[in-house]
């Protein structure tokens, strides 16, 4: 399968922990063009998981993403976006740019977000929070179809996930 985005694209990747939306952002972006609310809030706190850091995180999180977009630079928002309050602010900074916004969803069976979790070899999430963030990503796919993103893309097998390949699509010269 084949997954073809337009660049620049700001990317939001959508999915509860586990998912493996972290995994699929350092296969296919460069290290730059990733902007993590893990590894901002690690960077505050020395901690990924701290909860308290998020609001920080997430202000640190969108002056970066502004930042690039005003430059016209591929971003990918590498959090859950499992809020759609959340998509729609980050719709609403790209289109200040004229850029188009692409959603990848990781729409897996339940189970799977927990297996992964209890497999990571770095932080493991606590089961709870993932059941949460599970039933916030059905919320999330009802929502997400209406919602007005340049293209919708949507995982359902992990493998398809691991073995897309992603191609840029540069801007039509005019
Ligand atoms: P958060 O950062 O907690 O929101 O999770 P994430 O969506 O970024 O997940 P991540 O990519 O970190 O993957 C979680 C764990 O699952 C890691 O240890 C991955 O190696 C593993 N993983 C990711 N995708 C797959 C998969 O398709 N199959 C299996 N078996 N493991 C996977
Ligand atoms: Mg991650």
């Amino acid at each position: 399968m084949r997954l073809t985005l337009p660049e620049p694209a700001l990317v939001l990747l959508v999915g509860p922990s586990g998912a493996g939306k972290s995994t699929f952002a350092t296969k296919h972006f460069g290290p730059t063009e990733v902007i993590s609310s893990d590894a901002l809030r690690a960077m505050l706190t020395d901690d990924p998981a701290d909860q308290d850091a998020s609001a920080e995180a997430f202000r640190v999180l969108s002056i970066l993403a502004n930042g690039r977009l005003k430059r016209r630079l591929m971003t990918v928002i590498d959090a859950t976006n499992l809020r759609a309050n959340s998509r729609k602010q980050f719709r609403a900074l790209a289109s200040r740019y004229g850029i188009p916004t692409v959603a990848i969803a990781f729409d897996l069976a339940p189970e799977l977000y927990v297996a992964h979790n209890e497999q990571r070899p770095d932080r493991v999430v606590n089961n709870d929070v993932v059941a949460d963030q599970t039933e916030c990503m059905r919320e999330a796919m009802t929502d997400i179809a209406a919602e007005n993103f340049a293209a919708l893309h949507v995982f359902t097998d992990p493998v398809e996930a691991r073995q897309v390949v992603v191609e840029r699509r540069p801007p039509a010269r005019h």
